[in-house]
């Protein structure tokens, strides 16, 4: 199933469920300041989730998001992107974790039909409730439910000792288990293993508290919800891939690199051949790093930010420029990521229809950034 039909068939999902569906915000957060770029579904929602009525109390989006935490980790694992798509649905004082649980479950098991058995969950410490929803109402087997603590299970991580201010609570996540073939192969390895059997697909956040100035944690005036599952890896586990890099969203430009690099090297030599096992960070890597961040620029710019010295703008340049860099490792030492614009503007032309008629005016930013940084 590939991910155009995935994001349709989850906001038709919820549409049928009462749900708004709100359109992506951009990847600049208007009116947010504690963020430089949209990090997820939930941003465009604060208002909402502390209170203020926008006249609908269920919604669901495709939400574009850019993180950079994580710039130097890409390409080096299955699932790690700056750019990506976060499918999410939020209640702002309607339903809360019961609606929530047994909705994306039942997303999951019987729209998408994975099998239950491939399923795992996670709980916060000490949340009973939601624990008691998966045991007694889903019917999950306690030993696939696991308690985790602020760093996995309270969304923002950790932020009851850290921060940030603003919405946050405990969540539950649920996770695909490739299985025992996959990662450490210990006997007893569940989701709090970080081996890369398990993989974290589906982020419930049951956003009840605000964190205030001092710390503290304030209930909100309701409970709310906010939900958060990864497009691109639903996409991998549904194409039974375990790297999100080996699917459809980039895939294309993949191979495109890979036929410049043969233009360039004649051969192709040195190049990590089409099958080699996905998690190295040989060559590889360095395909999907440069995929990864033509996604990133390509939708920074589509959403007005220019490459420059300063703020968002360096951020941009500095993705342009690490591109650039495993470019010229491959041996492409001439204008080149401009020329992935319009295999990129393929893919994701159902989504953003309008993307073609910037094509041109985006891989021309693009170009000439790489000029005046005299690097190609
Ligand atoms: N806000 C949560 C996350 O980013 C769930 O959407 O994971």
């Amino acid at each position: 199933m590939n991910a155009d039909i995935l994001r349709e068939k989850f906001l038709g999902f919820f549409e049928a469920r009462k749900h708004k569906i709100v359109e992506s915000d951009s990847l600049v957060p208007k009116d947010d300041p504690t963020v430089l770029f949209t990090p997820a579904g939930m941003n465009q929602f604060k208002k909402e989730f502390m209170g203020f009525d926008s006249g609908f109390r269920r919604a669901a989006t495709a939400q574009r998001c850019l993180r950079t935490d994580d710039l130097d980790k890409v390409g080096k694992t299955s699932a790690h992107h700056t750019f990506f798509e976060m499918l999410g649905n939020f209640s702002f004082g309607d339903y809360f974790k019961e609606e929530a649980i047994a909705w994306a479950w039942e997303f999951l098991t019987q729209e998408l039909k994975i099998g239950r058995e491939k399923l795992w969950v996670s709980v916060y410490q000490e949340d009973d409730e939601a624990y008691n929803i998966w045991k007694d109402k889903i019917g999950i087997p306690e030993k696939k439910i696991v308690r985790l603590g602020d760093k996995d299970n309270f969304w923002p991580a950790e932020a009851k000792t850290k921060g940030p201010n603003g919405p946050c609570g405990p969540c539950s996540e649920i996770f695909y288990d490739f299985g025992p073939g996959v990662g450490c192969g210990e006997k007893i390895c569940d989701p709090s293993c970080s081996c890369g059997r398990f993989v974290e697909i589906w982020n419930l956040v049951f956003t009840q508290f605000n964190r205030k100035e001092d710390g503290s944690l304030e209930p909100l005036p309701n409970k709310n919800i906010d939900t958060g599952m990864g497009l691109e890896r639903l996409a991998a586990v549904m194409q039974g891939k375990q790297n999100n890099f080996e699917t459809e969203l980039f895939q294309p430009i993949i191979k495109e690199i890979k036929l410049g690099c043969q233009d360039i090297n004649g051969d192709g030599a040195g190049i990590a051949s089409d099958t080699s096992r996905p998690r190295n960070d040989g060559n590889n890597g360095m395909f999907y790093a440069i995929a990864d961040h033509l996604r990133a620029v390509v939708f920074s710019i589509y959403d007005g930010i220019t490459p420059s010295n300063e703020g968002r703008g360096y951020i941009v340049r500095k993705i342009i420029r690490k591109s650039a860099l495993h470019l010229r490792s491959l041996g492409i030492n001439k204008p080149f990521l401009n020329t992935l614009v319009g295999q990129l503007v393929q893919i994701m032309h159902e989504p953003y229809p309008d993307l073609k008629d910037r094509q041109e005016d985006i891989a021309q930013v693009i170009l000439m950034k790489k000029k005046t940084l005299l690097i190609f």
